[in-house]
């Protein structure tokens, strides 16, 4: 579905930040991406949308190469992406967040409808929809994020630290919605902080370090190893 090869990735005429990083996301699957701050995850996430400057490699989505196309069409090809901060505008209502998510599709009617589709998936916003996304909770407000993105019927839903700053049961929300959104058929690649509970309901997972791979495997092979253990999940050396 989603396939990095040899990316060499960074910002404008600064250094290098990704070396070299592969990683794949197969159809239906969820993968997360763990690793320190400043490894490079935000960063890898943008580079598939088209934000970087992508320096070699190759990321293709189905067939179609995405390396040189506007972050336009990338989201025309059917990838979605949750930024990490300021993924709704405060100042507009819920609705008008949704609205303003499907501008790529011109037919007012197909628009409606998404958006029924988007509401039956998150009932919680329909009470809010004419409320300002700034009055809204975190949680109310990462939903707002997700069915933004959802608007577009995405293959890929790329979702960069869903759960941060959000209270421990809000976040067993989120990730309960993520995996809804995975059974709904959109194929999920996420970069969390929270390792074990996005590890938990991970098909599979990669860890970044200093811009390279580091470690990967299935969801349930990261969370016993001993080393991410050591690293991210608080455990003692
Ligand atoms: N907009 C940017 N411009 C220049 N450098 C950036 C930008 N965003 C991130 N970086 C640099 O890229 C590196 C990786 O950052 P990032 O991808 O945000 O890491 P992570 O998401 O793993 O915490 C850091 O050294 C950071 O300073
Ligand atoms: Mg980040």
């Amino acid at each position: 579905m989603l396939e990095i090869k040899n990316l060499v990735a960074g910002y404008k005429k600064g250094p290098d930040v990704l070396h070299d990083v592969h990683l794949k996301l197969h159809e239906g699957e969820i993968v997360t991406i763990i690793g320190p701050n400043g490894a490079g995850k935000s960063t890898l996430l943008l580079s598939i949308f088209g934000i970087t400057n992508v320096r070699e490699g190759t990321i293709t989505h189905g067939a179609r190469e995405l390396t040189g196309l506007s972050t336009d069409e990338i989201l025309r090809s059917g990838i979605a992406l949750v930024l990490q901060r300021e993924n709704v505008f405060p100042q507009l209502t819920v609705l008008e967040n949704l609205e303003t998510a499907a501008w790529t599709i011109s037919s007012r009617a197909e628009r409606e409808s998404r958006k029924e589709e988007v509401l039956q998936m998150f009932p919680m916003l329909r009470p809010h929809l004419e409320k300002k996304a700034v009055l809204l909770s975190g949680g109310e407000r990462q939903m707002v994020a997700l069915g933004m993105a959802l608007m577009l019927s995405p293959e890929v839903l790329l979702l960069d630290e869903p759960s941060i700053g959000l209270a421990p049961k809000v976040v067993q929300e989120v990730f309960a919605k993520i995996q809804e959104i995975r059974a709904s058929g959109t194929s999920i690649l996420m970069v969390e902080q929270n390792a074990i509970a996005a590890l938990n309901i991970s098909d599979r997972g990669y860890v970044l370090e200093l811009g390279k791979n580091a470690l990967e495997g299935t969801g349930k092979a990261l969370l016993n190893n001993p080393e991410v253990g050591r690293l991210f999940l608080g455990r003692g050396k």
